[in-house]
C-alpha cells in the first residue's frame, strides 16, 4: 500500500449520511452511493458468489457487476447509478458472518486453479446431500428483499420520429443539428446526466456538452430491447420503473461502448478501475481514489490521466505500463507490471485501466446491423458508411460503438449522421 487512501477533494456541498453495515459514512446529497462509499474509503462492496472474493466498484457506469449490494432491503442494488440519500442503510452481500471478515474465502485458497460446481462430489454419497444442503443455505446472489415488490406501472407507448441512444459525445452533437434544424428528436441516456465521457474523460480537446432541451432529454432512460412487431421497429426502455415502448422511424446509436477490461492476475481486486471511473470520480465528484495511482494500459490516455491526477495532488505510476499482477488482501496494494523486457512491482492506492470501450454494438446487431473485427483495435466494432448508415434501414451509428476514436470525432461522426437522416426525411416520400 503507498500512501494515503481514497477521499474528497473538498467536503459535500449538501452534507447527508448513510448506514453501511451499521456504521455511519458521510456522502454529499444525490451523488451516486458507490462515489460515496469510495469516498469513505469503502472500497469493498461484496464477496463473489463463489469464490467469495472481495468485490468494490470498478467502472462506475452500471456495466460490470461489482459494486451490487443490498439498498434499503433491496439486493443487488447497482450503487454506482443509485442516488445517494439521507438515511439510506447499505448492506454488502454473499459473505459470512460479513464481508470483510468471511470465511468462505477459504474456497479461494482451497480451490487455487478451480472447481465445476456443476459436478463437485456429485453420485458421492451423502456427501452431495450434504452439499446441496450447504449449497441452498449459501449460494445466490443476495437475499430476498425486506418487501415484496410494488406493482410495476402500465407500460407506456409513444412514437418519436427520430431517436438518439446515448448523450454522450456523437449523441449530443447529433441532437445539437437536429435542434438546430428544428427537427423533432429524443435522447435516451441510461445515465443521471448527459454528457457521458465529455464529463468523465481526461483526454484533451473535449468538445463542449450541449445543453439538450430537458424535454428532449430523457435520463436514467436504459433501452432494454430492440424488437419489431409486422416489420414495425421499437426500442423497450427503462425508466426508472417504467417501461417505455417506443416505435422510431429514424434511430441513432450513440451508445459508446462498455469499459475496458485487461487479463491480468487478481485483476478483480478492489481499487482497479476502468480510467474514465477513475476521471470521472475527480472531475465529477472531486474523489480521488487514492495518492498513488498505476495508469496502465493504453499510452495516450495514461498520459492524460496521469496529468489529471497530478494536477490534483496525487502521483501517477506505472504509466502505460502493462499489468502482469495485482497484489493485496481485500484491495490493491501493489501492482507487478511489464515495462519493455523489464518487469517491476509498484506501490499503490489503486490502478486505472487505460483503453478504448469495446463498442457496445448489441443493439446496432439486434436491428440488424454488421458487426466485424478491427484487428487494428482488436475490437469487434459495428460497421457504419461515411455517413453513418448501418446495414439495418434507417438505423445510423456514430461514435465509440463504431471503434476507438476521440470525443472530437465521435462528435463529429454524430453531426455527419445527422445530416444524413435530415437529408433522408428530406428525401423520403
Ligand atoms: S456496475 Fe457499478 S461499478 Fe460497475
Amino acid at each position: 500500500m503507498a500512501g494515503a487512501m481514497p477521499r474528497r477533494l473538498r467536503p459535500p456541498e449538501q452534507p447527508i449520511t448513510l448506514e453501511v453495515d451499521g456504521h455511519t459514512i458521510h456522502a454529499q446529497d444525490g451523488e451516486p452511493v458507490a462515489v460515496a462509499l469510495v469516498a469513505a474509503d469503502e472500497t469493498l462492496t461484496a464477496r463473489s458468489i463463489k469464490y467469495h472474493r472481495p468485490r468494490g466498484p470498478s467502472c462506475f457506469s452500471g456495466a460490470c457487476s461489482n459494486c451490487l449490494m443490498r439498498v434499503d432491503g433491496v439486493p443487488n442494488v447497482a450503487t454506482c447509478q443509485v442516488p445517494a440519500r439521507q438515511g439510506m442503510r447499505v448492506e454488502r452481500q454473499n459473505a459470512f458472518p460479513d464481508a470483510k471478515l468471511d470465511v468462505l474465502q477459504a474456497t479461494d485458497w482451497v480451490f487455487p486453479k478451480w472447481f465445476n460446481h456443476h459436478t463437485f462430489l456429485a453420485g458421492v454419497p451423502l456427501a452431495e446431500d450434504l452439499l446441496l444442503k450447504i449449497a441452498r443455505k449459501l449460494a445466490g446472489l443476495g437475499l430476498l428483499p425486506d418487501r415484496a415488490a410494488p406493482p410495476l406501472p402500465v407500460a407506456t407507448v409513444t412514437r418519436e420520429p427520430i431517436v438518439i441512444v446515448g448523450a454522450g459525445a456523437a449523441g449530443l452533437a447529433a441532437a445539437r443539428c437536429f435542434e438546430a434544424a428544428r427537427a423533432p428528436y429524443l435522447v435516451l441516456e441510461k445515465g443521471s446526466a448527459a454528457g457521458g465521457r465529455l464529463l468523465t474523460a481526461a483526454e484533451d480537446g473535449l468538445p463542449p456538452v450541449f445543453d439538450c432541451p430537458p424535454a428532449k432529454l430523457a435520463l436514467d432512460s436504459t433501452v432494454v430491447g430492440l424488437f419489431a412487431d409486422d416489420g414495425v421497429p421499437y426500442l423497450v426502455v427503462k425508466h426508472g420503473e417504467q417501461l417505455r415502448v417506443i416505435v422510431f422511424d429514424q434511430l441513432l446509436l450513440a451508445n459508446g461502448g462498455h469499459p475496458p477490461f485487461a487479463v491480468f492476475e487478481n485483476n478483480d481486486l478492489p481499487g482497479i478501475y476502468a480510467a474514465r471511473a477513475v476521471s470521472g470520480l475527480l472531475r465529477r465528484h472531486r474523489v480521488l481514489v487514492g495518492d498513488v495511482v498505476a495508469c496502465v494500459g493504453d499510452l495516450s490516455e495514461a498520459r492524460a490521466l496521469a496529468s489529471l491526477l497530478t494536477g490534483a495532488g496525487a502521483k501517477a505510476v506505472a504509466v502505460g505500463q502493462t499489468p502482469l499482477k495485482a497484489h493485496g488482501f481485500s484491495r490493491v496494494e501493489a501492482l507487478t507490471v511489464r515495462d519493455g523486457p523489464r518487469t517491476a512491482k509498484v506501490d499503490c492506492d489503486a490502478v486505472a485501466l487505460c483503453g478504448p470501450p469495446s463498442p457496445a454494438f448489441e443493439l446496432g446487431r439486434a436491428a440488424g446491423g454488421k458487426v466485424s473485427w478491427e484487428p487494428k483495435s482488436q475490437l469487434f466494432v459495428l460497421e457504419a458508411d461515411a455517413a453513418g448508415r448501418t446495414a439495418a434501414s434507417n438505423v445510423w451509428a456514430a461514435g465509440e460503438l463504431r471503434g476507438a476514436m476521440s470525443a472530437a470525432a465521435a462528435a463529429e461522426q454524430g453531426l455527419v449522421a445527422a445530416e444524413s437522416i435530415l437529408a433522408a426525411r428530406r428525401s423520403a416520400p
